[in-house]
């Protein structure tokens, strides 16, 4: 009896580099990749943030060369995230045409033109007192169409300011439309929208919180963000926003929901964005902190992931380190 070995090998394939780059099924692509960044008004230099070792709240300064230093790396787009130096009951300084979110946003324009996408994150916590993402009832709660009417009015002052992409990212009922609705009619309709579609309530965002100095100074965010227990509905979700005019849909958190992504990439046919959040940023942080992982790996293994999984573009903080690596 001669013994039998197999005739099918895929290992011949991975033999090499070269054979393994050949075939490879993915690539993540540094145009893919967009960048989150933090502008804080009234600091006279950028402040650690913490519990993301590497991300900064920016001076307006600081933001520019930031911006100029991704733009370079070839990394596909930015998004804002404003922290302005005074916060309110109605977030105020939020559509100030002189708030702090409409200067960083002149700024980047007139630094980078073109280069790269210029998007803002479009939502009030960061900009509410009480660090909720809409307006309140009396009773305290989240109050949905009082807040879209205060959302359309930030759409506008964040399309004055030159922003290609607004992000809502507040899960009220009905944002998508009312934003487009008042974009259009300011003669802003080219002006897109990526939609924070699917996007959960998640305990992945507490370091977001220090960056944006926006946690919820009571209750939490359950009644607006999505159940981790559930898929359905970012699909229905999904199709109100298209419905409603989005653009581009994002799922959000990112590792803990490549399910989210993958469902809803095979359903829609715009481009999905996939958000790593702040708190998948801070474990593999704080783990290569400690020399139990291999940091530069885990970064690659996980962007690759959220393209297998079908996502067109990833949001990372690690997005001009990767594009430098990968350009
Ligand atoms: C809300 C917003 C949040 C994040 C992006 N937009 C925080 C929240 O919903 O509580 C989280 C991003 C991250 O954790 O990196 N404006």
């Amino acid at each position: 009896m001669t013994a039998q070995f197999p005739v099918n090998r895929p290992r011949r394939l991975r033999r090499t580099p070269a054979l393994r780059r050949l075939t490879a099924e993915t690539r993540v692509h540094p145009s893919d990749l967009i960048l989150p960044l933090f502008v804080k008004e009234g600091v006279d230099a950028p402040v650690p943030v913490s519990s993301m070792p590497g991300v900064y709240q920016h001076t307006r300064d600081s933001l520019r060369k930031a911006v100029a230093e991704a733009a370079e790396a070839g990394v596909g787009a930015v998004i804002l995230f404003g922290i302005p130096a005074v916060k309110d009951e109605r977030g105020s300084a939020a559509d100030d045409p002189a708030g702090i979110m409409q200067k960083a946003l002149r700024d980047v324009t007139a630094e980078v033109g073109d280069a790269l996408v210029v998007m803002a994150d479009l939502c009030l916590d960061e900009y509410t007192s009480h660090g909720h993402c809409g307006m309140l009832t009396s009773a305290g709660e989240v109050d949905n169409d009082a807040t879209l009417e205060r959302y359309a009015s930030i759409a506008v002052a964040q399309a004055a300011a030159g922003v290609h992409l607004v992000g809502p990212s507040g899960m009220m009922d009905g944002q998508v439309g009312a934003i487009r609705k008042a974009l259009d009619r300011a003669g802003y309709t080219d002006v897109g929208i990526l939609a924070y579609s699917a996007k959960y309530a998640s305990a992945f965002y507490g370091p977001f919180r220090e960056a944006a100095e926006c946690a919820p100074q009571f209750g939490d965010r359950s009644a607006y963000q999505q159940d981790p227990a559930n898929t359905d509905e970012a699909l229905r979700e999904v199709e109100l926003d298209l419905a409603e005019g989005a653009d581009m849909v994002m799922v959000k958190p990112g590792i803990a929901y490549l399910d989210v992504l993958a469902r809803v990439a095979a359903h829609v046919s715009v481009p999905v964005a996939a958000y790593q959040v702040s708190g998948e940023y801070a474990m593999v942080e704080a783990a290569a902190e400690k020399g139990w992982i291999d940091r530069d790996r885990i970064v690659m293994e996980t962007l690759t992931a959220f393209k297998r999984a079908g996502a067109s573009s990833i949001l990372t903080y690690w997005a001009t380190e990767a594009a430098r690596r990968l350009g």
